[in-house]
């Protein structure tokens, strides 16, 4: 990939207790590109996440970010173009008010006083929590802190950043205006958005490319629409398609008699294929 974010080649990482969380991962994720990674639960995504970030380092392969190699010499530096929203927003939220828990990164960066005072002012506006930023983080509810998480990364102003879990512990509501913030984040942006996930059916909304990690090893790549259709993968890794596909392959005459029409990914693509039925 010639304009690439993030490039893995044979990466392995070993856990000090000796367990191989994954190897000999390839991974290419292009500029403002929006990739995932799907796994069952143990799959590796988190610790994949980590190594990507710099947080982890991999014990084998290598690992370039935004065409530098990332070595312990390197890490610091690019540390400051990658942003991770860890899984769980209280292991990121840590101070006695969201202000300077979103300020602590900018601060540490060396920022004058002024432009951390910027950032953050702009971060928390960005994800619409500019009104909580005098309470402490666990008077936030989840869909708050996990606000709050980004808009931490958010005022380092990362080129990549990495969501662990974006969905989870969001009801459907939040799931969709949060969704939808995302999307726009991404629009708006000179962003590349990397996420882990197993909410399949957000993916197609969150994501162009997929990765399919199976027990930490990639078994399936491609657009998100492929690698939805190849069924048997998927149930190898403990994964299924979005529940609309699902709905669609168990009715075959929702599709085209040959079955040759691409199943749909999102409410919106089926509607669109079931109006086309009605006035055929
Ligand atoms: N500190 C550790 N030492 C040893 N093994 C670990 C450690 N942390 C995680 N693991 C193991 O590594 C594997 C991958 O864990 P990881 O958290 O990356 O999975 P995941 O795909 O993110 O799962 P989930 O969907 O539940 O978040 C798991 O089997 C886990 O038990
Ligand atoms: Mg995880």
């Amino acid at each position: 990939m010639v304009h690439c974010a993030v490039d893995l080649q044979g990466v392995q990482y070993r856990y000090p207790n000796g367990y191989i969380a994954f190897d000999e991962v390839n991974l290419q994720v292009g500029l403002h590109e929006r990739a995932v990674i799907l796994g069952a639960n143990g799959a590796g995504k988190s610790t994949l996440l980590s190594v990507i970030s710099g947080v982890l380092e991999p014990t084998k392969g290598s690992i370039q970010i935004l065409h530098q190699e990332l070595t312990p010499k390197t890490k610091r530096k690019i540390r400051a173009s990658v942003g991770l929203v860890f899984q769980e927003p209280d292991n990121q939220l840590f101070m006695p008010s969201i202000w300077e828990d979103v300020a602590f990164g900018p601060l540490n960066m060396g920022l004058s006083e002024e432009e951390v005072r910027h950032r953050v002012d702009e971060a928390l506006e960005i994800v619409g929590i500019a009104s909580l930023r005098d309470k402490p983080p666990h008077h936030l509810s989840v869909g708050e802190k996990k606000r709050a998480a980004i808009a931490t990364v958010l005022a380092m102003r990362p080129k990549i950043l990495i969501l662990d879990e974006p969905t989870a512990h969001l009801d459907p509501k939040s799931r969709a205006d949060f969704i939808k913030f995302l999307t726009k984040l991404h629009k708006q942006g000179d962003l590349t958005l990397i996420t882990a996930t197993h909410d399949v059916d957000s993916v197609p909304l969150l994501a162009d490319r997929a990765y399919v990690l199976n027990k930490g090893r990639i078994t399936a790549r491609g657009t998100v629409a492929s690698v939805f259709s190849d069924t048997k993968t998927l149930a190898k890794a403990r994964l299924s398609p979005p529940t609309v596909a699902r709905l669609f392959q168990q009715i075959p005459w929702l599709t085209d008699a040959q079955g040759s029409q691409p199943l749909p990914m999102s409410i919106r693509e089926a509607v669109k294929i079931l109006r086309q039925q009605r006035f055929r």
